[in-house]
């Protein structure tokens, strides 16, 4: 009688020992790194969904939508951008600003002054129109970029060295206010996004890196499954406004994907998971003297 209780309670613990093994077994081929993947699997993020995809989001389950921005910490002292519309930058044709452009890796010590760096994140990620509810609640934001629905995956993060007035540090770009806040102040953002970067050393030389961070979920809600191949597409629109607008200013960007995700997600604070880096392009005056 004992020996039967025995064995049958053997037999309970290998059973949920074996379905544990299957769990983790099964996790583990669900999320296989990208370098195993056949090439065939790996081109499905590029074509999408075969089917219909709008039948099963987030959207048509009736979850809410996540907001298209990250409220600023809420002890925030918000640093105010001199507003677009009192600047008179980016003048240059845009015939000229297209012909010209280059990636550039050669940056001079000159700064870029704060009403340049306004220009530049309102080119990026600026807001030009926003739609309310009657409750006043925002329904879209409308920016200087195209994305797929108004989502707006993106945050804008700053690894900021030298621009006029503000301390060395990494800072965050608030669409919303066209203000940025200063999450951490750091004098040595050179050396360690040089590292993060596999030791680009003209990374360092950049007056200001912009750091691109995607936050999936945003576009996920009304997308589901072709959300991914959308965000990396308008990580493009994002990063030509960016490399149209430097030309104009005679200043120069590198659009890098030659970055280590796991340091950068760390050196800008963001979880790796929900929100992490897709995209980077250090921003400098353009020195003349090299290539
Ligand atoms: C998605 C993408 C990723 C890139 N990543 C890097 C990079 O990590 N490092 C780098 O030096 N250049 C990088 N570049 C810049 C290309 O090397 C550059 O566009 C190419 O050499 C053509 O030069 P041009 O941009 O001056 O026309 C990247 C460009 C793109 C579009």
């Amino acid at each position: 009688m004992i020996a039967n209780i025995l064995t049958a309670k053997t037999k309970t613990i290998r059973s949920a020992l074996s379905a544990l093994l299957l769990l983790s077994l099964s996790a583990i081929a669900q999320v296989r790194p990208l370098d195993e993947l056949p090439r065939e699997q790996l081109r499905v993020f590029l074509k999408g969904h075969m089917g219909d995809w709008r039948l099963d989001t987030d959207q048509t389950k009736g979850r809410p939508a996540p907001l298209a921005h990250k409220p600023p910490p809420l002890d925030a002292h918000l640093i105010a951008l001199p507003r677009p519309d009192t600047l008179h930058l980016g003048a240059m044709p845009l015939k000229d600003a297209i012909g010209q452009r280059r990636s550039r890796r050669a940056f001079s010590d000159a700064p870029l002054t704060l009403s340049e760096l306004s220009f530049l994140l309102w080119c990026t990620q600026g807001i030009t129109k926003i739609e309310r509810d009657k409750e006043g609640q925002i329904v879209n934001e409308f920016r200087t970029v195209p994305s797929g629905g108004a989502r707006h995956p993106f945050e804008t993060y700053l690894l900021l060295n030298r621009v006029t007035s503000l301390i060395p540090g990494l800072y965050r770009y608030l669409p919303l206010d066209h203000a940025l806040v200063l999450l951490r102040a750091d004098d040595a953002l050179e050396a360690k996004s040089v590292e993060a970067c596999y030791d680009a050393a003209f990374v360092g030389q950049a007056a200001v890196v912009f750091v691109w961070a995607a936050l999936p979920a945003r576009t996920e809600w009304r997308y589901g499954p072709i959300a991914h191949r959308m965000i990396a597409i308008e990580a493009g629109h994002v990063a030509q406004n960016l490399a149209l607008a430097v030309e104009s200013l005679g200043a120069g960007c590198c659009p890098m994907l030659g970055y280590n995700q796991r340091k950068m997600d760390a050196l800008i604070g963001v979880d790796g998971d929900e929100e992490f880096t897709i995209y980077l392009a250090p921003v400098g005056k353009v020195r003349h003297d090299t290539p």
